[in-house]
């Protein structure tokens, strides 16, 4: 996947009200996420990083860029959702102290729901 592509896939379904961040390498965009607000509840909503830059902690960066971001901000909580078979993206959550609050099934494939409650 090139780095057009790689952007382009994504680009009409990042958070409308929200931020999102892309990273460079270079002048090459390499990782991309996006956060969404709901009142005090925000929600890390689509994320993604370049075949040839993945292994590096990139998404673990954005996850806590975006945690930064929505606490500054007044967030009382943050959660995401992943595909059940996305094993990076859970550990990721799992490394930055989300919970598992749920799993649901939509178009045959089954979802987990994290959160993660701010002191
Ligand atoms: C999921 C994705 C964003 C991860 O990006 P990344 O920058 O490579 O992730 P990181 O380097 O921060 O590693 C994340 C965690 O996954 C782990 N990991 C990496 N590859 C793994 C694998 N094949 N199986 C299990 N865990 C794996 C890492 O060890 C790390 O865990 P840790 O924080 O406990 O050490 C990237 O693979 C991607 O863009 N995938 C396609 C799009 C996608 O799935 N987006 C997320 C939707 S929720």
């Amino acid at each position: 996947m090139d780095a057009d592509c790689f952007l382009g896939e994504h680009l009409d379904t990042l958070p409308l009200g929200g931020a999102w961040w892309v990273g460079f390498d270079g002048q090459t965009p390499v990782c991309y996420a996006g956060l969404a607000r709901a009142g005090k509840k925000w929600s890390l909503t689509r994320a993604g990083v370049l075949a040839s830059h993945r292994g590096h902690g990139l998404q673990r960066r954005l996850v806590r860029a975006r945690e930064r971001h929505a606490r500054r901000r007044g967030a009382t909580q943050v959660s995401s959702y992943t595909h059940a078979g996305n094993y990076p993206s859970a550990n990721t959550l799992i490394s930055c102290g989300y919970r598992l609050t749920k799993h649901w099934r939509s178009g045959g494939s089954t979802f987990l729901t994290w959160s993660k409650d701010f002191a």
